[in-house]
């Protein structure tokens, strides 16, 4: 019998006919998906090093795709709209916290029995942790010359670490509202890592002592602060899950492994919303 005439659902109602017709697997190209988790060694745990680092590479594009749209948002005037988007990076934030109560199941000596298969390859060559941190106003160079053998890939950096971050963005809505901002700082150039400044500073205190009058910049400022605090406990928890299992060897990236991530904790990606904090 032609598949045509047949019924196309079962007892319960359910569609089961998916001869010429587009099934969840095929919408969601799980054959591409589920078929990279590819293991260099048969040890049975690298399985979830592999799919922690997946789940949390996806994540990132997600993370990615919302910021990107904030600012876009932010630059329009429809600050409403950003403030969405990154209520929703929060949360996600919070799942990629989580993902290391996974991985701390797994022990020093699981880890070491695959550990040399990895080689030089390092989550420090994560091109969308960097793409987050570009978009954040953290600037390092050094992805750009990591990803040099792909030129589709070094664009896409490239061009994230020359536009304005989520910060510049924020700064100009700021001015926008009529906030004397140093001229400096609004035409300054972004492929430099923001530093703070004492105009950007006075801003945001006026914000933070007349809530109902600047209520949206408000908001705004309280989002950024929640990303950078989210961002601050997702390195806190790598440079600790980090010290359980390998303590202090070097990182396969090649530097000092948990003292390397001990620094990194330093860094601030909107400082006087930090700063403000002690002098409101
Ligand atoms: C057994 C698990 C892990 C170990 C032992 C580990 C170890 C390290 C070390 C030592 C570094 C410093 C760079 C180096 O010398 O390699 C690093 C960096 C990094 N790792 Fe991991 N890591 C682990 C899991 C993960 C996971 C699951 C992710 C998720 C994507 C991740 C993402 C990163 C990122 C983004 C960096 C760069 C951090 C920065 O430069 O600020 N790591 N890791």
């Amino acid at each position: 019998m032609d598949h045509k005439q047949q019924t196309f659902k079962n007892e319960q109602g359910i569609h089961t006919d998916f001869i010429e017709k587009m099934t969840y697997g095929d919408y969601l190209q799980l054959d591409t998906l589920l078929s990279s988790q590819k293991r260099l060694s048969d040890h049975h745990d690298e399985m979830l090093f592999i799919i922690i680092h997946h789940v949390s590479e996806l994540w990132l594009k997600l993370i990615i795709h919302e910021i990107q749209a904030a600012i876009e948002a932010i630059k329009n005037n429809e600050l409403q709209a950003s403030f969405k988007m990154l209520s929703r990076v929060s949360k996600i934030q919070t799942q990629i916290i989580q993902a290391w109560d996974v991985l701390s199941t797994l022990t020093p000596a699981e880890y070491m029995e695959f550990r040399d298969k990895l080689g030089n390859a390092s989550g420090f060559q994560s091109y969308q942790y960097r793409l987050v941190e570009f978009v954040l106003g953290y600037k390092t160079p050094y992805i750009l010359k990591i990803y040099e053998k792909s030129p589709e890939l070094h664009a896409i950096l490239k061009e994230a670490y020359q536009s304005p971050g989520l910060y510049d963005v924020a700064i100009h809505a700021l001015a926008r509202e009529g906030f004397d901002i140093n001229e400096e700082v609004l035409h300054r150039d972004f492929s430099t890592t923001y530093s703070k400044d004492e105009s950007v500073e006075q801003a945001w205190m006026t914000v933070y002592k007349n809530v109902d009058q600047y209520w949206s910049l408000y908001e705004l400022a309280e989002k950024l602060v929640d990303i950078e605090d989210w961002f601050q406990q997702w390195r806190f928890r790598h440079m600790k899950t980090v010290e359980r299992i390998i303590g202090h060897k070097k990182g396969t990236g090649g530097s000092s492994g948990v003292g390397y991530l001990k620094k990194v904790l330093d860094h601030y990606f909107f400082p006087e919303l930090w700063e403000i904090r002690t002098k409101i």
